[in-house]
């Protein structure tokens, strides 16, 4: 079976997840824009049919699934759509702008043949897959601390989608620690607590731009998820700790692991250092080509929408 793609939201992320076909070799046949010059300039690029709206696109046939990539406002209109339609889609975080529509596009995935996948590509960054096999190899102990942080100066945001609430659905703690719950819970475990502080540095914006939110899991875990657009230098690291040893993962940087009693880290080699694009599409491939449930699912956007949405009513008191 030739499996043909379609973009919908042919902006930044759009460009990785094109690199992410293309290293799959599966041909992008159709891309749409709410901006035509961003669609036609992904069009020729890329000799792919260029369609006025989401809906043509994926009425038209054309497309045997599509990679959403528009702000999360727009995700449960087009993801709905296209599971009505059979189309497969792989959407990208945070699975909407919040958990009502969130949850609609799970009652559509289940309802569909056709299979949703979130975008939370941090689960293939491979560094990131071996974290997960130290822990669930025992070698780190009962997990005690889970500390993740993406801080960087992202002033600009301010003048962005992301910075809108009605387009956004939120701010830091949306886009970016949406990564970070779906890393907790892929890693850790099932949250049953959530707390947060946020605060907005950047004026003029109705978002959060500085968050810190503290998870607990079933298993006892207790993590901190740090998010800033607006710290000056920039910081992306997961540290575990656990009762027999802590991995520590510089993103663009080593991996480490420091056994409980030894005199220091050792450098843990893992394979190269990706964003997991490629990977994330090798995976939903799989899963339609097998008709297996994704590795990532509807529900996961859900959960992650839920914890990050009372985080946020716990902030309006
Ligand atoms: N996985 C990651 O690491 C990662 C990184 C950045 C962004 N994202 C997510 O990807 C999505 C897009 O972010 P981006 O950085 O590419 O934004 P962007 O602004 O660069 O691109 C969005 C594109 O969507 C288009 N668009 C907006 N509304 C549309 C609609 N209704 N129909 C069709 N096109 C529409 C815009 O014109 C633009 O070209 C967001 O959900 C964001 O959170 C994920």
């Amino acid at each position: 079976m030739t499996i043909r793609a379609g973009i919908i939201g042919c902006g930044g992320i759009a460009k990785c997840h094109v690199a992410g076909y293309k290293s799959n070799n599966i041909a992008i046949t159709a891309v749409t824009d709410i901006n035509p010059d961003a669609a036609k300039a992904m069009g020729a690029e890329l000799g792919a049919e260029v369609f006025a709206s989401a809906g043509e696109l994926i009425e038209s046939g054309r497309a045997d699934l599509v990679s959403i990539c528009t702000p999360p406002a727009a995700h449960e209109a087009d993801a709905v759509f296209a599971l009505e339609h059979g189309v497969h889609v792989l959407l990208e975080k945070p699975s909407a702008a919040n958990v009502e529509s969130a949850r609609k596009i799970k009652v559509a995935a289940d309802k569909s043949d056709a299979r949703l996948m979130l975008a939370f590509r941090h689960r293939f960054i491979p560094a990131i897959v071996r974290m997960k096999e130290m822990i669930d190899s025992g070698c780190l102990g009962q997990v005690v601390f889970f500390q993740n942080t993406f801080c960087g100066p992202a002033f600009g945001m301010k003048d962005k989608w992301f910075s809108k609430k009605a387009v956004a659905g939120g701010g830091s703690m949306l886009d970016t620690s949406s990564h970070s719950v779906d890393l907790f819970r892929f890693l850790i475990g099932e949250v049953t607590k959530q707390h947060a502080v946020c605060h907005t540095h950047l004026e003029g914006t109705d978002v959060e731009d500085a968050a810190i939110i503290v998870l607990k899991a079933e298993n006892g875990a207790i993590g901190s998820l740090t998010s800033a657009w607006v710290a000056g230098t920039g910081k992306a690291d997961i540290i575990i700790m656990g009762q027999d040893g802590k991995a520590e993962y510089t993103y663009g940087g080593d991996l480490t692991f420091h056994k409980r009693g030894a005199e220091k880290p050792e450098k843990i080699e893992i394979p190269e250092l990706t964003g997991g694009f490629a990977e994330q599409i090798g995976s939903f491939i799989k899963a339609i080509e097998s008709n297996q449930e994704p590795e990532i699912t509807a529900f996961d956007g859900l959960r992650c929408l839920e914890i990050i949405e009372a985080c946020y009513k716990e902030n309006e008191k």
